[in-house]
Formats: structure tokens, C-alpha cells, sequence
């Protein structure tokens, strides 16, 4: 049924009908079962809140231990993991919405007191972030120097994918995102400010799309073209990222994953206020719109208002909201209704139990109905 209203126009995403184009974008709340870092019904609870969006993104999802870089995040790499996300997808769909896995490697993110046995944080080049991580004891470190992946790693890494990927499916999710944003490996293969590799996964755009293209083919073969997504960061500068020239780094990335028909692309803008340069972010979005056919997904800062404007414009088919989702789990009604919004808690973003996680009003105050 079509609606006057851009934002709960229904929408095709590969082979998955959506409701809307009110989406959760992928939130980290580190808010896992330790030891483990396991799911478990607290989570559940949180997603089965937010199951009126269209599509839902969980937060990112480590594929393996080496991919972790923070504390409490939660991974899919074990059986009581999947186990624990199956708890979250089914809460997801018995109300009725749709939920997509973020799979996640932190690349050089990361520091050797999260890593297997010690060891360094691998990247595509020994090229150290500048700023800090968060410890699993609360105490912060510099980012260490990571070490630099082989050529012949890299097989391995997209093959921890690739179970990431089956695990996904064992768990219940209705797809997958491939984290490419926020600094993290892939973004750190496609940008050469991390990315200083002399081989053939490093210097001109072809080689540095060729590591990530390799883990969207991985994903293919797992999910087929139609499940399978991913979310890029072009201008961010979160965890020290640059880029000399990055509207033909995109253009010809956009252009790949076309080739290959994958159902979603997520771009995302200026994320908590970033100072980036709007026009060329304007001609990255502009370029993602005429390379890529598939369902194009915007994020960063919008509101209810500058969504339906993206929406009707073209710009793009669907808005994901992070922290609007976050304190507004009846979102979609609200935007709908034109109705205030809770203002999102920074300080309880990534601290541990139900504060700041599952106790944001709805409008109603009791539990979101599901037919929004
Ligand atoms: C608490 C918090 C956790 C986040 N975790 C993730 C994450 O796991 N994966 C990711 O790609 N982006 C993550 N982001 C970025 C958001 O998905 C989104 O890009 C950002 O909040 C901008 O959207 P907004 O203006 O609608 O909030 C996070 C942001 C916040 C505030």
C-alpha cells in the first residue's frame, strides 16, 4: 500500500519486502554477556523495542576474535553466540520486522590486550591511528602499530568472513552488512591514508577495491546477491581515517558492487557533527546513486523532515537513524505522528546493563505495538 508519506512508502530490497524507510542504523552498545560476548535476552529486548523500523541493523558483530576492538561487543563466531543472536532475530520477527547482521573486523582499531594471544592488531599497513582505544579493564591506551597483513593472509581473512556469514544465516538474520565505514579493515584497505601497500591490494583504486570485493564476493556466495549489503564512510574521520581523492575511489567501488547486484549500499555523511566537506559529500551520494542500482540508504544527522526530503527527491530509497533509534524505540510512530522526540543519553551510549538501553520511553510508555 502506497503512502503520501515518503518515509512508509513500502519498499523491495533485494528479495526482502520492507515496510518503511525508517531504518536502525548499526549501534554498538556493548552490552554482550562476558565472558563470552555472547547475546542474551537483554539484547533481545532492545531489538524486539526497535522492530517497527523496516530494516534493522545490528550493531557491528565481530567475525572473530582478531576483529575485536572493543569491550562487550558482541561476536558470531562461536555456537553460544549464534545461539544468542537467535534470541534477537526471533524477538525481531515475532514482531514483525526485519534484521541484518553488521559483520565487523577492527582492523588496526584495536590493541593487543583484546587479541589472541597478545599478538599485534593486524591492518594493510603498520601504520598506527592516532587517538585511543577503550580497554576491556575501562582504562585507555594509545593505538598501537599494527602489523602489516601478507599477501597470503588475506585468503584466511575473507574465508573467517565467510563462516561469519554462515553463522549469520544459522542465527536467523535476514542479511548482511559488510562494516566498510568508521576506519575498521576495509575501510582501512580503501583508503590511503591507511593504506600504503605496494602489492596488488594496494596504490590505485582498482587494488584497493580488490580486498574488500573479494569479502563482498565471499558474501554472495554465502547469501546470494539479493541478502547482501554494505555500509561505507567516504569523508569520516573517525579512527584517523583520510583519503587523497576519494570521489574516484568510491565512483569505481560503487561501480564494482553494481557489477555484482548486491541489494544495499549505505553511505554514510557526517556523523556527531563532523566538519566534512558537504559538496563533495553531495557528489560521493550523487555518484552511489547513478553507479549503483540497488536500494541506496543515506545516514548521518537526518531528521524526520530532511528524510522525507532525501526520499522524495531520489537522493536516496531509505534513512537509517542511529541516535534517534536509539532513545526513540517507537520511532517510525513518532515520525509519523510528527511527535517529540527523547534525546539520545550520550553518557550511557556504551556502558553495561538495562540504563540507557531499554528503559527509553515510547509515546504510549508501555511496550511498542508492532503493527507501525
Ligand atoms: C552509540 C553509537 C554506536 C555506534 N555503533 C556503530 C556500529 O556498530 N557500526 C557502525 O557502522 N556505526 C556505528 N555508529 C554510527 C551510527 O551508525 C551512525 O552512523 C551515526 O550515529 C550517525 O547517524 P545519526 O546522526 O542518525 O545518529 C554508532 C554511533 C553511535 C552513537
Amino acid at each position: 500500500m502506497s503512502s503520501s508519506d515518503p518515509l512508509f512508502n513500502p519498499l523491495t530490497v533485494g528479495d526482502l519486502e520492507v515496510r518503511n524507510r525508517v531504518w536502525m542504523a548499526p549501534l554498538t552498545r556493548c552490552r554482550s554477556l562476558l565472558p563470552g560476548h555472547v547475546p542474551w535476552q537483554l539484547n533481545a529486548a532492545y531489538y524486539r523495542e526497535r522492530a517497527t523500523g523496516g530494516l534493522l541493523f545490528s550493531e557491528a558483530t565481530e567475525i572473530a576474535q582478531e576483529g575485536r576492538g572493543y569491550p562487550g561487543v558482541p561476536g558470531l563466531f562461536t555456537d553460544a553466540q549464534v545461539a544468542g543472536w537467535r534470541k534477537v532475530t526471533a524477538a525481531v520477527h515475532e514482531s514483525g520486522g526485519l534484521i541484518a547482521c553488521q559483520l565487523w573486523h577492527v582492523g588496526r582499531a584495536s590493541h593487543q590486550a583484546f587479541q589472541p594471544g597478545g599478538k599485534d592488531p593486524v591492518a594493510p599497513s603498520a601504520i598506527a591511528a592516532k587517538g585511543d582505544v577503550h580497554l576491556p579493564d575501562g582504562s585507555k591506551a594509545k593505538y598501537p602499530t599494527p602489523r602489516a597483513l601478507a599477501a597470503d593472509e588475506l585468503p584466511g581473512i575473507v574465508a573467517t568472513y565467510r563462516t561469519a556469514a554462515e553463522n549469520a544465516k544459522a542465527a536467523g538474520f535476514d542479511a548482511v552488512e559488510l562494516h566498510g565505514a568508521n576506519g575498521y579493515l576495509i575501510d582501512e584497505f580503501l583508503r590511503n591514508g591507511a593504506n600504503h601497500r605496494t602489492d596488488e591490494y594496494g596504490g590505485s583504486v582498482e587494488n584497493r577495491c580488490r580486498f574488500p570485493l573479494m569479502v563482498i564476493d565471499a558474501l554472495i556466495d554465502v547469501w546470494g546477491k539479493e541478502r547482501v549489503g554494505i555500509r561505507v564512510s567516504p569523508l569520516g574521520s573517525f579512527n584517523d581515517m583520510t583519503d587523497s581523492d576519494p570521489l574516484p575511489l568510491y565512483s569505481h567501488f560503487f561501480g564494482e558492487l553494481q557489477k555484482r547486484g548486491i541489494a544495499f549500499l549505505e553511505i554514510v555523511g557526517a556523523i556527531h557533527g563532523d566538519d566534512i566537506d558537504e559538496d563533495l559529500m553531495a557528489k560521493i551520494d550523487a555518484a552511489g546513486r547513478e553507479q549503483f542500482n540497488g536500494t541506496l540508504i543515506l545516514n548521518g544527522g537526518y531528521t524526520g523532515d530532511s528524510a522525507r526530503e532525501a526520499i522524495a527527491s531520489g537522493k536516496c530509497d531509505a534513512i537509517t537513524f542511529g541516535t534517534p533509534f536509539l532513545a526513540n524505540p517507537d520511532l517510525p510512530r513518532r515520525l509519523r505522528e510528527g511527535a517529540e522526540l527523547n534525546e539520545s543519553n550520550p553518557n550511557t551510549w556504551y556502558t553495561r546493563g538495562a540504563e540507557g538501553y531499554v528503559d527509553y520511553p515510547s509515546l504510549d510508555g508501555g511496550p511498542v505495538p508492532t503493527s507501525d
